[in-house]
């Protein structure tokens, strides 16, 4: 445990120990083109199926991997299911979080317990490879953090699943593990979901933007960054604030009908090898003006990477008391304004890249203003 997490765990006590993400779960239209897009332009791996061919009639799941990363897209089968009903009130979007746990059944006692709305009580899963024991909670909007023990299991992923071969194996881009996945709320809902954190779940308040941190001359919103004991898990709540014009974090919660996952932040050791095999790959990026990076060796210091890559890339750069970090946000990764990702190299920092606030909401206010949504 570093000593930021000391300080705000005093009391090392932890209810609810979580040993990392297990896998994100996305419900979309079309699973088996969204897996092919994921590997094409992400580089991730086909890991695990269920479908008809497992004996699963009303939903397909192709299950993808890169490093640490595991993404799950499912999709219905027929209609009136509630996959079918999240689609068409979210458009395709993150419905599971699911939390690795030594044990499910704890975990979910400790947080109903503590107010944890149920999702899915205890349950096993068994196969000829082991037993898996998963349960559920509601989190913010229709998402839910399903807990998942699989100490007993060996098998490819979950019970219900079988190996996904294929000859398609595009070469990975380097991804290696969720650093941070965050939550968009509604007005005056941000203190409710720290609290949530806080007291179901056993989380601490990491760090707090206010809207005069998070603000540009039109839109603001503020954020707090949740995380749990170990410093494995890291949600940061966002809420909207109000400014001149329509806040990003208001437009999505209009177009995603409420709210959800915002980004999903994955971890690299090389961002410019990662960001230019993406884009090559036709990832698209949002760009800062070039100016930003005029003043970015005053602001930050020295750092290992030449400037002109970075802003051949438009990759940011910000500096903390613990060191530096080089961060870049996709655009949306679907129709709607909704779920993005963010790719991130720490280089010591354990922040969020506050210094690079304002020219990225520049940017995303660039492309709001394209979607007719910057009113
Ligand atoms: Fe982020």
């Amino acid at each position: 445990m570093n000593e930021k997490l000391k300080k705000i765990f005093p009391k090392a006590q932890d209810f609810l120990p979580i040993n990392g993400t297990d896998y994100v779960e996305f419900y979309v239209s079309n699973a088996k083109q969204a897996a092919h897009f994921y590997k094409t332009a992400f580089g991730f791996q086909s890991l695990a199926y269920s479908g008809l061919e497992t004996g699963s009639t009303t939903k397909t799941s192709y299950v993808l991997a890169q490093d640490k990363i595991r993404i799950v897209l499912t999709s219905p089968m027929s209609g009136n299911t509630e996959i079918e009903e999240h689609i068409t009130k979210h458009g395709d979007g993150i419905k599971v979080i699911a939390l690795w746990v030594d044990d499910a059944t704890k975990a979910w006692e400790e947080t109903t317990k503590r107010g944890a709305k149920s999702y899915m009580k205890p349950a096993k899963m068994e196969d000829e490879n082991g037993l898996v024991i998963h349960s559920g909670i509601h989190t913010y909007g229709d998402t839910v953090h399903v807990f998942i023990e699989r100490k007993n299991y060996n098998g490819i992923f979950l019970p219900g699943f079988k190996k996904w071969e294929s000859t398609y194996k595009p070469e990975s881009t380097g991804l290696k593990y969720i650093d941070h996945m965050v939550g968009n709320v509604g007005w005056n809902e941000m203190n409710i979901w720290e609290d949530f954190y806080r007291d179901v779940m056993g989380f601490a308040n990491l760090i707090t933007f206010d809207d005069k941190d998070i603000s540009t001359q039109f839109t603001a919103l503020m954020s707090k960054v949740m995380t749990n004991g170990n410093g494995r898990i890291k949600f940061p709540i966002n809420e909207p604030a109000k400014g001149a014009k329509k806040s990003q974090i208001e437009e999505y919660l209009e177009f995603y009908n409420g709210p959800g996952c915002q980004h999903i932040a994955i971890a690299t050791d090389n961002i410019i090898d990662t960001v230019k095999k993406m884009q090559n790959r036709g990832v698209e990026f949002l760009h800062v003006p070039k100016s930003y990076y005029d003043t970015v060796l005053n602001r930050v210091g020295e750092i290992d990477e030449k400037v002109d890559k970075l802003k051949e890339l438009s990759i940011l750069v910000d500096r903390d008391d613990e060191g530096y970090l080089l961060q870049i946000f996709t655009k949306p990764i679907q129709d709607r304004p909704t779920l993005f990702f963010e790719i991130i190299q720490r280089k010591g920092a354990q922040s969020f890249g506050k210094g690079n606030f304002k020219a990225l909401f520049e940017a995303i206010e660039d492309e709001q203003r394209k979607r007719g949504t910057l009113i």
